[in-house]
């Protein structure tokens, strides 16, 4: 016999359909069953369309026909999220739910932003909580838009093993292997927005899209480029303005940017300084859920000092880069004792030669 676990957990596999495609909305997943037999499966794809519970229904009517509406009514429902009872883009799945006389709902995680399923949904049996973590995880771009007010930002670096990130005669362009290169255009692709600092665009010019990522179809949104600009540096001839993807750049009122193909946020010079006003502006404004950090050392460890970066994922090449190098943080200058950052270690796999590390910063 299938546990709920194992549905919820069909569920959450469903749900990872839409990892390239849902944004801003949530990736959900949802199975129907039927005295423990599933008898519908149902996915969000892409935010106006049909939400996962409603696919489910459908899914249910396209397998069982004319037996679907008294199946339903004595069926039971896993899905990842707590279903929407607002109306937004579509009707609130709350109703639809209700209407088919769905008798169980199993929830794994709850939805700050709606209602309440719990409070509209009388009658109806349910279950929270069920495989929350590994939901919570799913979506942990969304929830922190939802409940901290900005988006989760992995922030990135390339070294060598002595830490070095490039070289000060601007030499060494790449630094780890193909296949790391190509994880990062991985990275890049199911992160919403890639942010960096003039530093790294006026050294390395880079276009910050993704490609080469071998993803399935080929099927993505490029994430939105952002780059804090405070001191006017931009001309507009930056790679970084190229029509593949569209641009955000954070400068004060004499910036030489064109609102083109791209968008500018003016604010004073102060408020440019102040990160977390930048990360709120784009979990409001932008509705970004997820935000990729592809800088050089300042505007990293401004972060990290801000506390805001949620994970870093170090790609450590086995090559010394010598005493020409810059290093990947000047950690010492912003903190007063040596050491006080530590960080954990969540995993380590090795991409050709080199080793990717991920680790979560433990603030104090
Ligand atoms: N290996 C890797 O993974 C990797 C990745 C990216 C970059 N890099 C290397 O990093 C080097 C660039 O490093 P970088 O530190 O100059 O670049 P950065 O962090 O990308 O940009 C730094 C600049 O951002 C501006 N800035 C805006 N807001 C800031 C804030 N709140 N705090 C601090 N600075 C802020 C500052 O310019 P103003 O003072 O003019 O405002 C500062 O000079 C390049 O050599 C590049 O090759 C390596």
């Amino acid at each position: 016999m299938t546990s709920p676990s194992e549905h919820m957990m069909e569920a959450l596999s469903l749900a990872k359909k839409g990892l390239l495609t849902t944004r801003p909305n949530p990736m959900v997943g949802c199975v129907i069953t039927l005295n423990n037999k599933v008898i519908g499966r149902g996915w969000h794809k892409q935010a106006g369309q049909n939400h996962a519970e409603v696919n489910a229904i459908q899914d249910v009517f396209d397998n069982l026909g004319e037996h679907a509406k008294s199946a339903l009514e004595n069926s039971e429902m896993f899905v990842t999220l707590e279903p929407c009872s607002t109306t937004g883009k579509t009707p609130p799945c709350a109703e639809a739910i209700k209407k088919h006389g769905i008798k169980k709902v199993y929830i794994a995680s709850e939805d700050n932003s709606q209602n309440g399923f719990s409070k509209q949904a009388i009658g109806i049996e349910i279950t929270e909580g069920l495989l929350r973590n590994e939901a919570r995880a799913l979506n942990k771009g969304f929830f922190s838009r939802i409940e901290k007010g900005r988006p989760y930002i992995t922030a990135k670096m390339a070294t060598g093993i002595d830490g070095g990130i490039a070289l000060w005669s601007g030499e060494s362009k790449w630094i780890t292997s193909d296949e790391s290169r190509k994880d990062v255009h991985k990275l890049r692709a199911i992160n919403e927005a890639v942010l960096t600092g003039t530093g790294t665009i006026l050294k390395d010019n880079p276009s910050l899209t993704s490609r080469d990522a071998n993803l399935i179809n080929g099927e993505f949104l490029q994430p939105l480029r952002v780059v804090i600009d405070r001191s006017n540096h931009l001309t507009g001839k930056e790679k970084i303005f190229s029509s593949d993807a569209k641009t955000l750049i954070f400068g004060t009122k004499d910036s030489k940017i064109k609102p083109e193909n791209n968008e500018l946020c003016v604010m004073s010079r102060e408020s440019l300084g102040d990160l977390k006003s930048i990360m709120r502006y784009l979990a409001e404004k932008k509705s970004i859920n997820t935000l990729m950090v592809e800088s050089g050392s300042d505007i990293f460890d401004a972060l990290l000092s801000e506390h805001l970066i949620d994970e870093f994922i170090l790609y450590q090449a086995p090559k010394l880069l010598g005493h020409d190098r810059k290093t990947f943080s000047k950690f010492n200058e912003s903190y007063e004792k040596p050491s006080t950052m530590g960080f954990e270690i969540n995993s380590i796999t090795h991409l050709g030669d080199d080793k990717k590390i991920i680790l979560t910063p433990n603030y104090q």
